[in-house]
């Protein structure tokens, strides 16, 4: 009894260092990523907002419909409203503000948009809040600003 108890013991013992070694090898594979991937090695275009507003072009209802759904699911309306400042920004009449280059921009990098967009730090100087990054496909950013173009029209904006 006693000595199955030990070679048990033994066996465990064996298998929890084999099973550390393989994790430290792999951890220390992980530890020096590619250079393209570095964090700070993209730099936001210095023309994002330049040209027409987003507003300015006729909106894709399909593409507006599911981009009302990925509003709510994104977690975007737990900072943002339309007529009402929340921790975020209204977004009442945003598609008439920014194009939507720049909209795209702050939505899929809001991390990298606060350090070097003109405009995005300004925000950030008024709501003294980072935009959370939501994880949204650049597909599903572009439907959420036909949803914001859609929104800033029913306004009348
Ligand atoms: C944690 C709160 C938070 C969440 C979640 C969030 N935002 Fe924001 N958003 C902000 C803040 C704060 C700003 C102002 C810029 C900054 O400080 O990062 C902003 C800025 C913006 C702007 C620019 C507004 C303007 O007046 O130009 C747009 C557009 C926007 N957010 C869209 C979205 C969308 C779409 C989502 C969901 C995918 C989202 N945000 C999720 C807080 C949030």
């Amino acid at each position: 009894m006693n000595r199955n108890l030990l070679v048990s013991a033994a066996l465990l013992l064996a298998l929890a260092a084999a099973g550390c070694g393989g994790n430290k090898a792999e951890d220390s594979g992980a530890a020096a990523p590619p250079p393209a991937s570095a964090p700070g090695a993209v730099t936001v275009p210095a023309d994002l907002d330049n040209g027409p507003r987003a507003g300015e072009s006729p909106v894709d209802e399909a593409l507006a419909g599911l981009g009302e759904g990925l509003f709510k699911t994104k977690g975007c309306t737990a900072c943002h409203a339309f007529g009402t400042r929340l921790s975020g920004p209204d977004l009442n009449g945003v598609a008439m503000r920014r194009t939507a280059r720049w909209m795209e921009w702050q939505i899929l990098h809001p991390d990298l948009m606060i350090k070097q967009d003109p405009i995005s730090k300004s925000l950030f100087a008024t709501y003294a809040l980072q935009m959370a990054k939501q994880g949204l496909t650049p597909d599903q950013a572009r439907s959420v600003i036909e949803f914001l173009k859609k929104k800033t029209k029913e306004a009348g904006k």
